[in-house]
């Protein structure tokens, strides 16, 4: 077994764990943090993202030790005020992929730069969703950064 320090949803956590042991059983099994789902268990789907070192990534395929002293944020992390925009525009339906969409949709949320580069349906390609056909993602992220833009006192 290998001693694994590295801070959780920014509390400092250890966790003794074998070698191919992957951060998303950790998290569910070890940690009781049922949020981060697995679906396709082979890095398609993203429905097991979570944030590592502040970027978006899928648990299913990082081995725990992997993490040693990285800083980790599950959906548990978020600001369920952040996410109304997705509800409201119908983003989350069935639910399963709804936990790797907010942490997605919040990255890009907080570097708007990024559309400058990537349309949103391509920074967005890696969480796969079968209710919405993501026309009701796409809307609840445009929505979240008008808000945000307004906010910011920008239009
Ligand atoms: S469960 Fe990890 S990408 Fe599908
Ligand atoms: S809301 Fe059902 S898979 Fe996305």
């Amino acid at each position: 077994m290998i001693e694994v320090t590295f801070t959780l949803n920014g509390s400092p956590t250890t966790v003794q764990v074998d070698d191919t042991e992957r951060l998303l059983d950790t998290l569910r099994d070890r940690l009781a943090l049922p949020g981060t789902k697995e679906g396709c268990g082979e890095g398609e789907c993203g429905s097991c993202t979570v944030y590592v070192d502040g970027l978006p990534a899928n648990a299913c395929l990082i081995p725990t030790f992997q993490v040693k002293g990285r800083g980790v944020e599950t959906v548990e992390s978020l600001d369920p005020a952040r996410l109304a925009p997705l509800h409201e525009s119908g983003a989350t339906q069935c639910g399963a992929c709804t936990p790797g969409v907010a942490l997605t949709a919040l990255w890009i949320l907080d570097q708007p730069e990024l559309l400058k580069t990537h349309s949103l349906r391509e920074l967005m390609a890696g969480n796969l969703c079968r209710c919405t056909g993501y026309n009701g993602i796409i809307e609840g992220i445009r929505k979240g950064l008008t808000e945000q833009a307004a906010r910011e006192g920008r239009d």
